[in-house]
């Protein structure tokens, strides 16, 4: 995994109301205060985001947004702007998941817009990218996540994008218990550096977190985290009990 720090990541998703994300918050606190050389996030949702924050205060672990808004601030009703993930705490932003693209219309476009914003605010984006049982079957995967990357990360330069981590979520893999081999993962991995090194160039590809989600759990992580081209993970279920996601920080 050369020199890059892994990124393990819990997305919450839509759980756990105001006291139970605090709660938990605290637990995993305590649970991997002593894990070093790994950056830990949790994202709760938008409610609890500053109250979970409090919880993690000084602790190893970041806080994480799971959606964004690329307008300064104006009439926008239900949406949430870069300043208010700030002033709750944030340091991440995931951008891109599967759900928001299946049952939200997000968009390559959106994605772009929405990274675009959260690099010029200094929040660290997760752009997560896939492909659906359907595309990896008829052979798409590569092509997939290609317009994908490219229509993500469009117009951008070199010298933004340190900041930015990938997140291949096969689509197939989430919430279904069916996680992708480390072989099929490492693969695809492998192709993002690659391409990532095509578009921009090896440095930042070599740099760049490229990290897993599709059903992570305590007894896969070891063997995904011992590819070469895996640096860390982003998981949903697992993460939303302390204990459980604990062991997944601690996967070595
Ligand atoms: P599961 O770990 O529940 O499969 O979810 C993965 C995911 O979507 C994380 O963003």
């Amino acid at each position: 995994m050369q020199n890059r720090v892994p990124l393990i990541a819990g997305n919450w998703k839509m759980h756990k109301n105001c006291s139970e994300a605090e709660s938990t918050a605290e637990e995993l606190v305590k649970l991997v205060s002593d894990v070093k050389n790994v950056d830990i996030m949790i994202a709760p949702s938008f409610v609890s985001l500053a109250l979970v924050n409090k919880k993690i205060n000084g602790s190893n672990i970041s806080l994480g947004a799971q959606n964004i808004f690329w307008e300064k601030e104006g009439a926008f009703t239900g949406e949430i702007s870069k300043d208010m993930l700030i002033s709750a705490g944030c340091t991440y932003v995931i951008i891109g998941h599967s759900e928001r693209r299946q049952y939200f219309n997000e968009t390559d476009e959106t994605v772009n817009k929405k990274i675009k914003t959260t690099l010029a605010s200094g929040l660290k984006p997760v752009l997560c990218i896939g492909e659906t049982e359907q595309e990896r079957e008829s052979k798409k995967t590569f092509s997939v996540l290609d317009k994908q990357i490219k229509n993500g990360l469009q117009s951008f330069i070199l010298e933004d994008l340190d900041s930015l981590s990938i997140a291949y979520e096969p689509v197939w893999a989430i919430g279904t218990g069916k996680t992708a081999t480390k072989e099929q993962a490492q693969e695809v991995h492998n192709f993002i550096r690659s391409l990532i090194s095509k578009e921009f160039n090896s440095k930042l590809a070599s740099a760049m977190r490229i990290i897993y989600g599709g059903s992570v759990k305590p007894d896969n992580i070891s063997q995904l985290m011992n590819m070469s081209d895996i640096d860390g993970a982003l998981v949903g279920g697992a993460s939303l009990k302390s204990e459980t996601f604990s062991k997944i920080v601690k996967f070595k």
